[in-house]
This record gives C-alpha cells, structure tokens and sequence, in this order.
C-alpha cells in the first residue's frame, strides 16, 4: 500500500505486521542473522547521538543500543514505532515521519544506520544528500543497498529468463514485486552516488551471500549462518550478493 506525500509515493507499512508477516512467519533467520553480523561489525563501539533511519519496529536494537549513548528510530510507519516503543519503552526514542525532509538539525546524528529501505526509494539522491545533512563531520553512515547485480539475476539473464540486465548501471524497478517500486542499484552506481554526496567509503560487506530457499533445504540456516561468517568479507570484492553493507564516513573533524 502507498501513501501520497507531497507528490511522492511512500510504502506505507501502517496497518501491516511487518514484523510477524515478514520475519517471524518466514524463514528468515539466516537473512536476519546476516543483517546482525554486518551491523556488528560496522558500527562504531561507542555512539553519541545515533539513528536507525527506516528502522522499522526496530528489529535491530539489540545491536545498537548498547552501543549509543542516545538511540533513535525513526520510520514512516507509525504501527511500527508503537511496537518498538512497546519492546523497548525509554532506552529508544521514536520519530515519525517521511526521509524525504528529515527531523534532524544538521550534523545532529553522530551515527546513523539504514537497512534494507534503499529500494522504497525512487529518489535515492535526495535520500542521500538528506543522510548526509544530518551526520556531524567525522560521522557515519552504515547504508545497506539492494544489489541488481546478484548471481541469480546474472543466471536468469544469461539464460534468457529476463531481459533486465544485472551489468548496467541504471536503477532498475522490479515493480513486479512492489507496484509502488522496487528499486536495485549496480554497486558501481550507488558508490559513485555516495562520492557525489560527498561520502567516503571506509568499508564494504558482501551480505546475505547465500540467500535462496534451495540453498536453505540443503544445507540447513545454522551451516548458511556459518559459511556466511566468512563470506561478507572475503566476498565483498566482487559485490554480487543481494545486499552490500556500506560503512560511509562524512569527512571533517568530529
Ligand atoms: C523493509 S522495512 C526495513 C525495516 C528495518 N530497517 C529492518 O531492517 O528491519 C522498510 C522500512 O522503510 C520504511 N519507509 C519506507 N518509506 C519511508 C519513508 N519515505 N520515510 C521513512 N520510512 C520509510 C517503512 O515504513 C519500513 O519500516
């Protein structure tokens, strides 16, 4: 469901249980194990003024708020907030509201984390340059992307199962999957895109390396969970896993 504001479509998650639909009724303890490995090890060990921005019902809390001396989630979903602040009461602030125009003074956050929102976002540079607004000089970003360019999407061009080609720089919209969008982004685009912004990169991981519901039936979560260990490092040279961990510094002194 998509909610207009101020002309733009937003994904709307009011109303709907993301967190029971989507995580608890699935299989997706690997996925969600993947997620918390990668924010481990990119965030910094001791945060000032952080921001889980789209942070949803704050699935990831656990790993940050020991970490933040103050802690935020901010979303669009409202449903979702009231379950975080129903979990974890005072220790998170919640914010409502659209990434478009952040509430955020600028160089307020001295750390801010996005994880699998990039592809909600048909404007992914405005999205950008609004992260980049309100990180302090010498703060960072840790920005999970969509990648189009996975190896199953290179399988199924190869084998003329889609003409959506995953080598091209391009934005793609799999508005198959999300009538409202669904956008993926060639890694080459999107670090060009964070440069632009005026980030830097500091680090990349290769996440979720072995995502497929085959893969899970074979070789079980706990031995995907295992191999994944050593995987987003060791893979992130190529960057061909459906998502790619981006530590972004925003240059300055602190
Ligand atoms: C797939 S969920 C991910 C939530 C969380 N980051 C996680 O990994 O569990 C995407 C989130 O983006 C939020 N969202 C989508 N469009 C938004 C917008 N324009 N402004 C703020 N949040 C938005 C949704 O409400 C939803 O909570």
């Amino acid at each position: 469901m998509s909610k207009k504001v101020k002309g733009k479509s937003i994904s709307d998650y009011n109303g709907y249980d993301y967190k029971k639909i989507f995580w608890e009724d699935a299989d997706r303890k690997y996925e969600d194990t993947a997620d918390r490995m990668a924010v481990r090890k990119l965030l910094p060990r001791h945060m000032e003024n952080f921001a889980d921005i789209a942070g949803g019902y704050g699935r990831l809390a656990d790993e940050y708020l020991p970490r933040a001396k103050k802690a935020t989630l901010f979303d669009f979903s409202q449903t979702e907030l009231d379950q975080a602040k129903e979990k974890y009461g005072k220790k998170l602030n919640t914010i409502q509201g659209d990434i478009y125009s952040l509430p955020f003074k600028d160089g307020e956050l001295t750390t801010l984390l996005m994880v699998r929102a990039t592809h909600h976002f048909k404007d992914i540079d405005k999205v950008l340059k609004e992260l980049y607004r309100v990180l302090a000089p010498g703060g960072i970003a840790v920005i999970e992307v969509a990648n189009k360019r996975t190896l199953p999407r290179i399988a199924r061009y190869f084998t003329g199962k889609t003409k959506v080609s995953p080598f091209t720089h391009s934005v793609v919209n799999l508005s198959e999957i999300d009538k409202d969008g669904f956008f993926n982004y060639h890694p080459k685009y999107i670090e060009n895109l964070f440069k632009k912004t005026g980030f830097k990169i500091d680090k990349v991981l290769s996440v979720s390396n072995f995502r497929s519901a085959g893969l899970k039936k074979v070789f079980g979560t706990k031995n995907l969970v295992r191999m994944e260990k050593g995987a987003q490092n060791l893979l992130a040279p190529i960057r061909f896993a459906p998502s790619i961990y981006y530590r972004l510094e925003k240059p300055g002194d602190k």
